[in-house]
């Protein structure tokens, strides 16, 4: 990583804190908030590059390790993160997908060109069974995105029956013959993806008609309550939420918001892994924008649905990088650095916030797409990596259903240039946006203990934090620490473990404060008893 061009970055020095301070924090353990959704945890696996075929399934006669199809080693790893939901089939190939042609006996399913991602040929071989079965093994809910733009209404109901009815019904009939008796528990159903581009380029008044037309047909089966999600904004279109609230309202239980750490839609997005600081800094400012987007989102919702009973589903959200170079274009293999673990922190810590409207969030994507939990060696050596995201949410399960607790936190604050590369600054990367190197969420977790991330994205300032805690008496702490020597470093086949999590036993307990030495660049979440 290059030196900084500091010019870019202004300093703007702490609300009260000095470098030789300790930084003084208070965990309100008195005020409880509302429990942390762990739909927050959760997935995307898009038929999209090596997703699918290759990351999650290899299919029964694959040489690679497999459990009936799933490569057992991304599947046991996938397991370890508890997942609490996983998004599919897409992302933008979602409305390009016919549910019929991938069931059935495999070898009489139809081939497809995937339209969106690189043309390629895909066989069908994963289809509605091979995902509902995948989502049971590993226990979580499955959240299906429905075809809007390219399906008919009738193709969508027929999917819901398919996979819900327990009667004697076409549908149930047709998947008993295809080998599942018991129909599956469906959840989450996604009435179209990306409405306003790839689901169908419509204006927001036309999707709200068309999701209360094939929303009427989307019949609740069995006992089976779908909870039904429309296709909401991408970033900063409020215009978009608000005529969904206005004209949808109630008929949906959640509205979906696409938000990516992504320095634009054209030319190169940069990098994974090769980046200078200020272009560091640049991704997590973009990262911590998400906040003022989600309130702004929320209070438009707040207007119509003081109750939060309408969800905000964060349902695509991650870094975009430049493809790994030698990879398929079109198929968004990303390598995964430090950096990414920050923007995977970061977030999820704006997520717990927000989470009484934030309802669920699916990291795009699950394996070997975007910001990923789990590389696949794409020349078939059947090598896997873990990257610095996994550890990231791995550290972060006990936050799963806890109760939020709310802290102050003073912390120095970077003013980070939006441009990100010179020639890009224009009107839209004009200015700078706040990010303070010192962030921390804690929680109640579910067996009464408490949780405590603190995150330090400095580069090169350590800082320990002396922690009240309010309404709470600690007896012990413990805890593991992510970092690294620098915040390109990455894992990748030959070094697996470069950026892995370690014990930590830098917190240290003295009348009843926690004081947690940080190091610059550095992760650690504390179990605190
Ligand atoms: O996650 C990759 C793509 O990003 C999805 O298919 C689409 O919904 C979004 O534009």
């Amino acid at each position: 990583m290059k030196k900084a061009i500091i010019a870019t970055i202004t300093l703007a020095l702490a609300l009260g804190a000095s470098a030789a301070d300790n930084v003084k924090a208070t965990v309100h353990a008195d005020q409880p908030g509302a429990k942390i959704n762990r739909e927050i945890y959760g997935q995307f696996s898009e038929h999209l590059g090596s997703c699918i075929y290759g990351g999650l399934w290899v299919g029964e006669d694959s040489e690679i390790p497999n459990i009936n199809g799933y490569r057992k080693d991304v599947f046991e790893a996938l397991k370890a993160l508890k997942i609490p939901v996983m998004r599919w089939p897409g992302g933008c190939f979602a409305d390009d997908y016919h549910w019929m042609d991938g069931i059935g006996p495999k070898d009489q399913r139809p081939s497809l060109r995937n339209n969106n991602w690189g043309g390629t040929i895909e066989d069908n071989s994963f289809g509605t069974h091979e995902f509902l079965n995948l989502c049971e093994m590993l226990g979580c809910e499955p959240y299906i995105s429905g075809n809007v733009g390219s399906g008919t209404v009738k193709e969508m109901a027929q999917w819901v029956e398919y996979m819900t009815s327990n009667g004697d019904t076409p549908m149930a009939r047709l998947r008993r013959q295809n080998g599942r008796d018991k129909a599956w528990h469906v959840k989450y159903f996604g009435i179209g993806n990306e409405a306003w581009g790839c689901g169908g380029n419509m204006t927001p008044e036309y999707y709200s008609d068309e999701f209360r037309k094939f929303n009427t047909y989307l019949r609740d089966q069995s006992g089976n309550r779908l909870f039904r999600i429309a296709s909401g904004a991408s970033d900063y279109d409020y215009n978009w939420t608000r005529v969904l609230m206005d004209r949808i309202g109630h008929r949906m239980q959640g509205i979906s918001l696409h938000y990516y750490t992504c320095s634009g839609w054209g030319g190169s997005k940069g990098s994974a892994t090769k980046f200078n600081d200020d272009q560091y800094y640049w991704a997590l400012g973009k990262c911590l924008e998400i906040e003022e987007v989600i309130k702004k989102h929320k209070a438009i919702m707040d207007e119509k649905d003081p109750y939060n009973r309408i969800g905000l589903m964060v349902d695509e959200w991650g870094t975009w990088w430049d493809e790994e170079p030698g990879t398929i274009p079109g198929h968004l293999y990303q390598q995964n650095a430090l950096r990414d673990a920050f923007v995977a922190a970061l977030s999820l810590n704006i997520f717990h916030k927000y989470t009484a409207r934030v309802k669920m969030a699916n990291i795009a994507q699950v394996v070997n797409v975007l910001q990923s939990m789990i590389l696949t060696d794409q020349k078939g050596t059947g090598h896997m990596v873990l990257t610095p995201t996994y550890h990231v949410f791995e550290m972060y399960t006990p936050f799963q259903e806890a109760t939020f607790l709310p802290i102050d936190l003073e912390s120095e604050i970077m003013q980070v240039s939006k441009a990100y590369f010179k020639e890009k600054e224009g009107a839209r990367d004009a200015g700078y946006r706040p990010c303070p190197l010192l962030s921390a969420s804690a929680a109640k977790t579910t067996d009464g203990s408490l949780v405590l991330a603190v995150t330090n994205v400095s580069l090169d300032k350590d800082q320990t934090i002396d922690f009240s805690i309010e309404g709470y008496q600690p007896k012990t702490v413990s805890g593991r620490i992510l970092t690294s020597k620098r915040v390109d470093d990455f894992n990748d086949f030959s070094h697996p473990d470069v950026v892995a999590p370690k014990d930590y036993s830098d917190a240290k307990l003295k009348n009843g404060v926690v004081s947690v030495k940080v190091p610059a660049k550095s992760i650690v979440v504390l179990s605190i008893k």
